[in-house]
């Protein structure tokens, strides 16, 4: 089926994306917004739901690619199908539930449709008035549609719009060295799962999706945007179990401790970037010491060390999730609208590491990333700021510049804007001025 023509005249992205700025139309214009939507979000992986959300048959939980609303349900084989969330007779919402057990059948709420848990049509009430003149067995024109790309990476279910044809590589190639992130964050659970299946915090933000994303390999912006969390000497309070001290938050006018932080940037836009100041030297106490016996069940001492080892913090898996390490979560990115972002934080459980440690991983995020938190309230309150500001006209320019002269290509210290600059370059722009398959 062919992409919907647009009426209005396609933006000239070399005009609006330049090497180390871009302009304001970006985060403003709707038009845009509805590019993206279908260029990007029609095309990327985007991360849906973690297996441990739905381990039996029936098990559903409902997301959004992009705008559209899709369900991720295990079948009876105990395959997991991203099914579109539209009744194929008159296009009902055929689940409003976020998440549940369906059974084996989906029934739509206005004139009955029943579906098969991998989307096949069931039955239609009354279904004589169809005979012998539609093939209501004809899945293409009768089930619930499916997205043609569904795969998982350490349980992390992701799926894509690209038809079979689009030259979008499978999700073990579009996560790269992403997948070394998750692969750490996935060791840490002693027995080699985690567990995504808990609560989540919800909030919508009145900005644009991008100013989220470009804001969490940012090491640039803690020490000021985060300025109330520290005490008198630039020293956040205690994070994690385990640590004496929190980071260090260091605003001198020359040179940062985060710059210490290294940032990468990865293919198709995605980065991460390296642990935070924390005071690693006198990482230890009891907790700490009862994570690493249980790994050690499982694991040499030396692989321990590896795996205790912070590597990253933030990885950003372009454009829709955020994995982070040391608070233990999974962070899904939804646009709404080009001033509008719904934003999800998951705790993700390490099975088999001692309850506390679990109950300490809450309770970091909840300090961290909850709608009332200490961190993540301040930058939801810069993505607004962000928004409303850039309604100005007076200049045209949001500036990704920092370090651009010494970085490499896309590796940079912690307060280099190069992980923003891949994002453009490597993501937005290949896929903005990428043919649609
Ligand atoms: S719209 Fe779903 S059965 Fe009619
Ligand atoms: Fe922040």
């Amino acid at each position: 089926m062919n992409a919907p023509d647009f009426s209005f005249p396609l933006p000239d992205f070399d005009e609006l994306v330049h090497p180390d700025r871009v302009s304001r139309q970006l985060y403003l214009d709707p038009a845009v917004f509805e590019l993206e939507m279908r260029q990007i979000f029609g095309r990327a992986w985007l991360y849906l739901a973690h297996e441990s959300q739905i381990p039996k048959e029936g098990d559903f939980v409902t997301a959004w690619m992009g705008r559209q609303p899709v369900i991720v349900i295990r079948h009876k084989d105990g395959k997991v199908h991203v099914l579109h969330n539209r009744c194929a007779h008159r296009g009902v919402l055929l689940v409003t539930e976020e998440r549940g057990n369906t059974g084996n059948t989906l029934r739509c709420g206005y004139h009955g449709w029943t579906f098969r848990t991998n989307g096949e049509l069931l039955l239609a009430p009354m279904r004589d008035a169809y005979t012998g003149r539609y093939d209501m067995n004809d899945h293409e024109t009768f089930g619930l549609a499916r997205v043609p790309r569904v795969d998982s990476y350490r349980g992390f279910i992701f799926a894509s719009l690209a038809p079979a044809s689009d030259p979008m590589p499978g999700l073990p190639e579009f996560l790269g060295e992403g997948r070394r992130c998750i692969d750490l964050l996935v060791d840490r659970a002693p027995d080699g799962e985690v567990d995504v299946s808990g609560g989540v915090h919800k909030y919508v933000v009145r900005g644009n999706w991008k100013a989220q994303i470009e804001n969490l390999n940012d090491n640039y912006h803690p020490p000021f945007s985060h300025a109330c969390t520290t005490d008198d000497n630039q020293r956040q309070f205690r994070r994690r179990y385990g640590d004496d001290s929190g980071v260090h938050m260091d605003n001198r006018e020359q040179g940062s401790k985060f710059d210490s932080v290294d940032t990468v940037g990865l293919d198709w836009g995605s980065s991460y970037c390296g642990p935070l100041p924390f005071n690693h030297d006198k990482r230890g106490g009891p907790l700490f010491d009862a994570h690493c016996a249980e790994l050690r069940k499982h694991h040499s001492p030396e692989k321990v060390e590896e795996i205790m080892t912070d590597f990253f913090h933030n990885l950003i898996v372009y454009p829709s999730v955020v994995m982070q390490l040391a608070s233990s979560h999974v962070r899904t990115i939804r646009p709404i609208a080009h001033d509008r972002t719904e934003i999800r934080v998951y705790p993700i459980r390490l099975k088999g590491a001692p309850e506390e440690i679990n109950r300490q991983l809450v309770r970091y995020l909840n300090v961290t990333h909850s709608a009332g938190s200490l961190i993540q309230s301040d930058d939801v309150e810069m993505f607004r700021r962000v928004q409303s500001g850039l309604a100005s006209e007076a200049q045209e320019w949001v500036w990704f510049n920092r370090h651009m002269a010494d970085d490499g290509p896309r590796r940079g210290g912690g307060t280099s804007e190069v992980v923003m600059r891949n994002q453009y370059s490597a993501g937005y722009l290949r896929y903005m001025q990428g043919e649609v398959q």
